[in-house]
């Protein structure tokens, strides 16, 4: 059974980082004393951690990070993942819909850049591609208000600055 729950970084366990952190070393090969480190210096309070569980063990993980750019609060979709065991089956997308809700009952705005070959699948769980690229990657966004579109498009490497 899977099940979900989201946590903002002040109310984050010790138990809950080191299992982000080892399912993290699955694709990105830091050390966890590095990853920890780097953890503690750049994941804010108020970020939210999104966590997936099947069977009470953590196989997916998003972070999305909570940031402010020209007075526009924004979520920035990062670290999305999915345990190397469990790919393939669906729950990554499962573990997207989840991340759109969370997106959405904050009410907030949120964008991601990613690969080329992933814009189509971010597409079919309603995120939309912006013209602008950032060192070769696409930047995709999610619940931003038309208005606040444009600004993205000119000011885009300012707002990935985080
Ligand atoms: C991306 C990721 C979270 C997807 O998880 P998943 O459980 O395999 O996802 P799903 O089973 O729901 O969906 C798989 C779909 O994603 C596509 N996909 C997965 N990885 C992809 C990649 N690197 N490039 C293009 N498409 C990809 C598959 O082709 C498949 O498409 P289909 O449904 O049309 O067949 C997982 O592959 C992962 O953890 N990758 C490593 C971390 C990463 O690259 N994160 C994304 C950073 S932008």
């Amino acid at each position: 059974m899977i099940t979900f729950k989201n946590l903002n970084n002040f109310k984050v366990k010790k138990k809950d980082i080191k299992s982000i952190l080892h399912l993290k070393k699955q694709n990105w090969k830091y050390t966890l004393k590095s990853q920890y480190k780097y953890f503690q210096e750049n994941v804010k309070s108020n970020d939210i951690h999104c966590l997936m569980y099947i069977k009470e063990k953590l196989v997916g993980y998003t972070l999305l990070r909570l940031r402010k750019i020209f007075n526009i609060k924004f979520l920035i979709f990062d670290t999305y993942i999915i345990d190397k065991k469990f790919r393939l089956k669906g729950y990554g997308g499962e573990l997207l819909r989840y991340d759109n809700k969370i997106i959405k009952k904050k009410k907030l705005p949120s964008i991601l850049l990613c690969k080329k070959s992933m814009v189509n699948f971010y597409k079919s769980y309603g995120w939309l591609l912006s013209n602008s690229k950032v060192k070769k990657k696409k930047l995709m966004y999610y619940n931003l208000k038309k208005k606040d579109r444009v600004l993205i498009s000119k000011k885009y490497t300012k707002l990935i600055s985080f």
